[in-house]
């Protein structure tokens, strides 16, 4: 069997599209979704993320504001610029770019966003939202995977789905997602004995460990679903995931490429969630 592709690039030309088109809608209203950006530091790889947040947000006709800061910004004047832009009208998101300097607190920081703007969602009434089931934002990776799974007609009601990884921004909120499609859902980290007999039993595999072939083609159920939320570089520097794309094709039914798969659709889920935030904003 070789697995069908879910290209993300595809799927966040066409979300990206309904986005301009109802951001169009709400301008004509009076209302022009704002995101703001704030980026402490020059962190190289963070300075490629908020680029291109900042320019996605432009082509789809969303206000955007970049703020640059310097390594050395104080928490005390970080927290005074959420204060500031929490209190914004033009500016319905804000996304703090991690990691922060050492000397940050990033989690007092992510806290300070009010939750109706945190577009990220990253802060506890965000994740108590996601945990309840009530309406907040979910965080943009797990959110855009969702997305994925959809777009091929996936019904995960009474399936297995495997998580590999827990972080907060990923594993965690996937799992939850998953659960609340009706999922029986298996989180598997780095304490995990025999991450390859959980692998196995699932209908649905997402890896999100951040390292190369944490999946090989031995640990995959013939036509599972494979979503890889990796970003490696191999030995040759060239962009890869967390899966053994190669062999794992072989196997899988679905199965998703990096780049071109995951990557894309985070930054679309982003636009999304601050479309919502002005939506609910112009109510
Ligand atoms: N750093 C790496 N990924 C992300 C993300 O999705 N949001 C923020 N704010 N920082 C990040």
């Amino acid at each position: 069997m070789t697995a069908q592709l879910i290209d993300g690039n595809a799927l966040s030309r066409h979300l990206r599209t309904e986005v301009a088109e109802r951001a169009a809608a709400l301008k004509a209203r009076g209302t022009t979704p704002g995101l703001a950006v704030i980026l402490v530091g020059d962190n190289p790889a963070s300075q490629v993320y908020v680029r291109n947040k900042v320019k996605a947000c432009h082509d789809a006709g969303l206000h955007s504001v970049l703020e640059q800061y310097p390594e050395n910004l104080t928490e005390a004047e970080l927290l005074a610029r959420v204060a500031a832009l929490n209190h914004d009208p033009a500016i319905h998101g804000i996304l703090v770019q991690l990691p922060l300097p050492k000397h940050m607190d990033g989690q007092k920081v992510i806290e300070a966003i009010a939750p109706a703007k945190d577009v990220d969602g990253f802060h506890i009434a965000s994740a108590g939202a996601l945990m309840t089931g009530l309406p907040g934002f979910w965080p943009c990776t797990p959110y855009g995977c969702m997305k994925m799974l959809e777009s091929i007609g996936y019904e995960l009601k009474g399936k297995h789905a495997v998580v590999i990884g827990r972080s907060n921004i990923v594993g965690k909120p996937m799992a939850l997602m998953l659960l609340q499609q009706n999922a029986t859902v298996t989180i598997c980290h780095s304490a995990t004995r025999d991450l390859k007999a959980q692998t196995l039993q699932a209908d649905v595999i997402v890896a999100a460990v951040g390292k190369r072939k944490v999946l090989t083609a031995d640990m995959v159920k013939p036509g599972a679903v494979v979503l890889d939320v990796g970003m490696n570089r191999d030995d040759h520097g060239k962009l890869c995931g967390d899966v053994d794309f190669d062999a794992v094709k072989a196997v899988a039914g679905w199965i998703t490429p990096v780049p071109g798969g995951v990557g894309p659709m985070t930054i679309t889920m982003l636009l999304v969630n601050t479309l919502e935030a002005a939506e609910r904003a112009a109510r």
